[in-house]
């Protein structure tokens, strides 16, 4: 009786927590312990943008390509959602737990849980503000402060040489999610050693399109002097681009435009000149991490911090690239 009651409650918890199986699996039987199939139990932030949507695709291709039983969920961007999983990949017994947090901190509890359940973690795309690093078994994603400094860099070069003040906003990523807080912070580091830049205003659009457009367009009527947008994603800055062509400006020459990510579409205005510069965050994470799970299942030692490799784009260096760009 009990047991009929305990299956019926964890039911319950998968449903709610969009826990689905993928890759051959079973969502409502998975166990770590049977066979040599490893079963990898994934929590996603959500769909927010055209990165996400690549990370998700490399992800469940990897985990078919390697023979990896995928238990995906999607979070649709609320932290509950994402501990709810964790909680429901313990119950469910699974090798190995991934998840990119949608917010840095409030992580202790869960990962606690999963360490006392002797089933080993790995942070991917995004970090925790966790001090007990043992929580977790490794790392796997790009350096976002460098992101932000890539950026500004970028601007301190464009205008070298200039005096003028230069009057920048700034769309920020999901409030309390690492890349928001690191390319924020990355990119404010390398412009205050010239006073001539000044972020005149800062805010969230979500890293979504639609909010990138609508706080654009509040900027836009605030501030008719605007000369540069950094966008800390691709469509948070294409949502801009959006509201500065209704507004009657010329996107890439009227407001200098930086974004970070490098996807499809944000290459595309790149390369049409409505973007100036792009900072390559890569989301085909799948491989390795696969790699990865394979390795702690088999209770090798891995690397605590396993970095990606990115580049970045001018206009140019856009329009050469795109042909091949997978995503
Ligand atoms: O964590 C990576 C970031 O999350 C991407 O840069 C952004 O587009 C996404 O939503």
């Amino acid at each position: 009786m009990r047991r009929k009651w305990f299956a019926a409650l964890l039911a319950g918890a998968l449903v709610t927590a969009g826990v689905t199986g993928c890759g051959g699996g079973d969502a409502g039987s998975g166990s770590g312990s049977g066979g040599d199939k490893i079963t990898l139990g994934f929590s996603q932030v959500g769909a927010e943008s055209g990165w996400r949507t690549a990370n998700t695709k490399s992800i469940q291709e990897s985990a078919a390509q390697q023979g990896i039983d995928l238990k995906f969920s999607d979070a649709q961007g609320k932290q509950e959602n994402q501990i709810k999983a964790i909680r429901s990949f313990i119950a469910q017994r699974v090798d190995v737990i991934a998840f990119s947090p949608v917010v840095e901190s409030g992580w202790d509890t869960v990962l606690k849980e999963a360490k006392d359940a002797n089933i080993p973690v790995i942070l991917t795309d995004r970090a925790v503000d966790s001090q007990d690093t043992s929580l977790y078994k490794t790392f796997i994603g790009s350096d976002f402060v460098l992101e932000g400094k890539k950026a500004g860099e970028w601007l301190v070069k464009e205008y070298q040489g200039k005096n003028d003040p230069v009057n920048i906003v700034e769309l920020q990523g999901t409030p309390g999610a690492a890349p928001a807080n690191d390319r924020k912070a990355g990119f404010a580091e390398v412009i205050k050693a010239d006073p001539k830049f000044k972020v005149i205003a800062s805010q969230t659009g979500q890293f979504t399109r639609t909010d990138g457009k609508e706080v654009m367009e509040a900027f836009l009527k605030t501030y008719p002097d605007i000369d540069v947008l950094y966008a800390h994603n691709d469509d948070m800055g294409l949502g801009a681009i959006e509201a500065i062509e209704a507004a009657g400006k010329k996107p890439g020459t009227d407001i200098k435009i930086i974004t970070v990510d490098a996807v499809k579409d944000g290459m595309t205005a790149l390369s049409e000149g409505k973007i100036n510069y792009i900072v390559e965050c890569s989301p085909l994470l799948g491989p390795q991490l696969m790699d990865l799970a394979k390795k702690v299942k088999a209770g090798e030692q891995v690397p605590q911090r396993v970095l990606t490799e990115e580049t970045t784009f001018t206009q140019e260096q856009a329009k050469a690239a795109l042909p091949e760009r997978k995503y």
